[in-house]
């Protein structure tokens, strides 16, 4: 049986009316022992993590004064009762606590890829999904609108529609769509959002035209996973920035398409750029930095620079030895991680 939110408030609201510090504790005991035993529900189904609430109890419990064992009751009591929401998501900063699967450092380290859902990874040069599910959780609300310039096997759309957001991706290789489109299709889709994949050219004069049937042009959050230059070919297309001549054709490719992108981001809001670096002829090309500063040439404030491990492509993974050696005997060191690059639009 469910303890109701509504019982567990009103025994804070008498425990803050308590005058000894004892007593506090023995009706706390009381409480943390039902917690501990049964999930702690609101009135709309929604549980409260019990883990959560049980952790604050024992800070009560180790309270050497009566003040100080008010003080938390009164935090508990306020962070059940008041919901502090922000513009940008769906956070309920009041209980912070409960989101531990939200990354705040720096550094993300994943040992294995999701694969629940659609979420197949077929698609050589895909990313993990939970690179699109930190961002979409971070920084949009139910119901926003989210682009994705270089959507590829369209991980970012099946998660739009886990989370209950808008997608829209774009995706030069025809072929590519489509497959994307099939598996996405075959998505659950619980929060009725509307997911499309625009076969077409991210760096097009054209985009955010009719010509593109975008469905919004008010975007409120931009995920952008170019090809780190010319590492895989994806296609032959001279569109393709994987074909760029050089690195600067790359770059000058690269910055259309956020010239592009910016057209439809809302001010103040998010673009998450994931790139890695590589290597031109025994030399380090630091791709990630280049494009992080074509970024910043066009009104954008940089909030973070994420560094994420990178497990060996499929292809390299048999031949981790020679890789190896290789290294050694090169100078050189093997790629294991990339960055997320992550923008906040100016508003002026
Ligand atoms: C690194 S992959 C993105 C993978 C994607 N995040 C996923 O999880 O499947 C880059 C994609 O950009 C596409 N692409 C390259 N140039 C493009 C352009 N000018 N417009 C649109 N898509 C492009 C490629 O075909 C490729 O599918």
């Amino acid at each position: 049986m469910n303890i109701r939110l509504s019982d567990f408030i009103k025994t804070l609201n008498k425990l803050r009316k308590t005058k000894n510090l004892s007593s506090i504790k023995k009706q706390i005991t009381g409480v943390k022992t039902k917690i501990a035993l049964r999930n702690l529900g609101n009135e709309n189904g929604a549980a409260i993590r019990g883990d959560i609430l049980v952790s604050e109890l024992e800070q009560i419990l180790k309270s050497q004064t009566q003040q100080r064992a008010l003080y938390y009751i009164n935090r508990l009591h306020k962070s059940l009762k008041q919901t502090k929401t922000n513009p940008i998501n769906d956070l309920n900063l009041s209980r912070w606590k409960e989101y531990d699967n939200i990354i705040t450092d720096s550094l993300w380290l994943f040992d294995k890829r999701d694969s629940t859902g659609t979420h197949l990874g077929w698609y050589w040069g895909n990313f993990v999904p939970q690179i699109p599910h930190q961002l979409i959780s971070r920084f949009t609300k139910r119901g926003d609108w989210i682009l994705d310039p270089f959507c590829g096997s369209g991980t970012t759309l099946i998660e739009c529609k886990k989370l209950g957001r808008n997608g829209i991706g774009v995706e030069l290789n025809s072929r590519v769509a489509k497959k994307a489109r099939q598996l996405i299709s075959k998505e659950q889709n619980p929060y009725k959002v509307s997911t499309k994949i625009v076969t077409g050219d991210s760096h097009n004069p054209q985009f955010a035209t009719r010509n593109y049937q975008l469905p919004t042009t008010n975007f409120q959050l931009a995920i952008l996973h170019p090809p780190y230059h010319d590492i895989i070919k994806f296609s032959k297309n001279r569109s393709d920035l994987s074909n760029a001549k050089n690195t600067d054709g790359f770059l000058s490719m690269l910055g259309k398409v956020v010239d592009n992108v910016s057209k439809v981001l809302e001010k103040g809001r998010h673009l998450a750029l994931v790139i890695g670096d590589k290597y031109h002829k025994r030399e380090w090309i630091p791709l990630g930095f280049y494009s992080m500063n074509e970024i910043l040439k066009r009104g954008y404030t940089l909030k973070s620079i994420i560094v994420k491990n990178f497990e060996e492509t499929r292809g390299k993974r048999g031949q981790k030895e020679l890789w190896r050696y290789r290294a050694l005997s090169g100078g050189f060191y093997i790629f294991k991680h990339e960055y997320i690059f992550i923008f906040q639009k100016k508003n002026h």
